[in-house]
């Protein structure tokens, strides 16, 4: 898909029906890295298509794996790697990259990987996953915009988080399951995607304990051993169809969902008094066709706080809510950038730092606007669709990182919108 791709939605539409949910990006992500530390063959189910993931999958083959994907279904064979570097360009084309850091220097003792830049909503600094490698025996030299790094011996070490950062995590626990002896992080990221990376990890012979906790274990063994794995729901994307079936006072059944992971969502749902029901572990119910109104205040927090990937879609929605919302994103410091392509449809909204402060209006109209992010491009769509009129939203390539076959599954419930370049 061309960068010059964008999306037209005719606003206006009530959505209703049934969206099947896709897999979690952010559990997809670090578990086809993990796949480097297996000397066999992994095969991952409701592997969500996103080019995030195919980003993913050509790293893989630059570094010696053998990749397929049938459809949602990905198998990786890292019997042999070639190679342990991963160049300039496939790092820009995604910085969650990094997380390839932990998984190389876990099988390859080595890893040379050019420094990932910060993105479109903040510096995303390594200082903790750094630190963490040399406390681990790492050396790492910075040189050029590259990172070198080697490890005579990877050994276990305790290490506590500045913050509770969902990707030191991550990468912590990926050179930790090979490394000799036991690693404990404390003040570890709580995320729902750290208990999906943990059980893949653990199905293929890891020995962790305590994921989903701020304090997780991991003793070192000696290697792992290829296995099946289903990734876990996308919570985020679950939200943000939500916050469309709310913008149009709609009523949706999500299917194949992971409610037990999308509480904080749901309760700000409720509160803005839309009915929210969850139909076993897989099935979440919206009906927003009651008067709604504005939640008072919205805090974005590590989990299980509310999360920051779902501020961007939440904000679109509550731009459409009679009352004022008070909303602030403490996790990223430039987390707004949508802010002024909604205002373009007529949104009041005013960002003073990390506080925004959103007065809901009884109608948005239609304009062309840019895409400034993933969760940030979700929420234009979120308000084009409540909007009279036709949005037109450039840069579609940025939601396309994130969100499979969005416009089908919209479509499917009757929004009326489509691509064009
Ligand atoms: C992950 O990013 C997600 N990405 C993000 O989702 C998500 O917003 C974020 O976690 C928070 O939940 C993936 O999982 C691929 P962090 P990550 O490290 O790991 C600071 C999306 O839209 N920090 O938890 O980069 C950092 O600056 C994406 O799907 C340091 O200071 O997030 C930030 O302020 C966007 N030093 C805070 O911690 C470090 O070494 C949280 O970042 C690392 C992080």
């Amino acid at each position: 898909m061309s960068a010059r791709q964008r999306l037209v939605v005719q606003g206006g539409k009530r959505l209703e029906g049934e969206i099947p949910v896709q897999g979690a990006k952010n559990s997809a992500l670090p578990i086809l890295a993990a796949t480097v530390l297996i000397g066999g063959e992994t095969t991952l189910y409701n592997c969500p298509r996103l080019t995030d993931c195919d980003a993913t999958l050509r790293i893989l083959s630059t570094l010696g794996c053998g990749c397929r994907r049938e459809g949602g279904c990905v198998t990786v064979n890292a019997s042999a790697l070639t190679g342990t570097s991963i160049s300039n360009s496939l790092m820009r084309e995604m910085r969650s990259s990094i997380i390839f850091l932990g998984a190389l220097l876990g099988r390859a003792r080595q890893c040379r990987l050019s420094f990932p830049g910060g993105c479109e909503i903040g510096a995303r600094p390594i200082d903790f996953h750094l630190a963490a490698f040399r406390r681990m025996g790492a050396d790492i030299r910075e040189e050029h915009g590259y990172l070198n790094c080697t490890a005579e011996k990877l050994k276990g070490a305790r290490i506590t988080l500045p913050l509770p950062s969902v990707g030191a995590t991550e990468n912590i626990m990926l050179a930790a399951v090979l490394a000799e002896g036991t690693t404990e992080i404390h003040n570890a990221a709580r995320e729902p995607e750290i208990v999906d990376l943990s059980r893949f990890l653990e199905k293929c012979g890891a020995r962790i304990s305590g994921a989903g906790s701020e304090t997780i274990t991991i003793e070192g063994v000696r290697k792992l051993h290829g296995c099946d794995y289903t990734v876990m729901p996308d919570r985020i994307a679950a939200a943000t169809y939500l916050c469309c079936g709310a913008a149009t006072r709609g009523e949706l059944m999500l299917t194949k969902a992971d409610s037990r992971s999308m509480e904080p969502i749901l309760s700000v749902l409720e509160q803005i008094g839309c009915s929210v029901y969850s139909f076993g572990e897989d099935c979440v119910y919206l009906n927003a066709r009651k008067r709604l109104k504005a939640p008072p205040m919205i805090r974005t927090a590590v989990h299980p706080g509310f999360p920051t990937d779902a501020q961007p879609a939440l904000m679109a929605l509550c731009a459409t809510l009679p009352g004022t919302s008070i909303f602030v994103e403490t996790v990223f410091e430039n987390r707004y950038r949508h802010v002024a392509e909604l205002a373009r449809l007529g949104a009041k909204i005013n960002v003073e730092g990390r506080v925004a402060v959103i007065e809901g209006v009884d109608r948005l109209s239609g304009a062309e606007l840019e895409a400034t992010d993933l969760r940030g491009g979700a929420a234009l769509v979120t308000a084009g669709l409540f909007a009279e009129g036709v949005t037109k939203i450039g840069k579609a390539c940025y939601i396309y990182r994130g969100y499979e076959d969005l416009e089908a599954r919209l479509r499917s419930v009757g929004a009326e919108i489509r691509t064009e370049t």
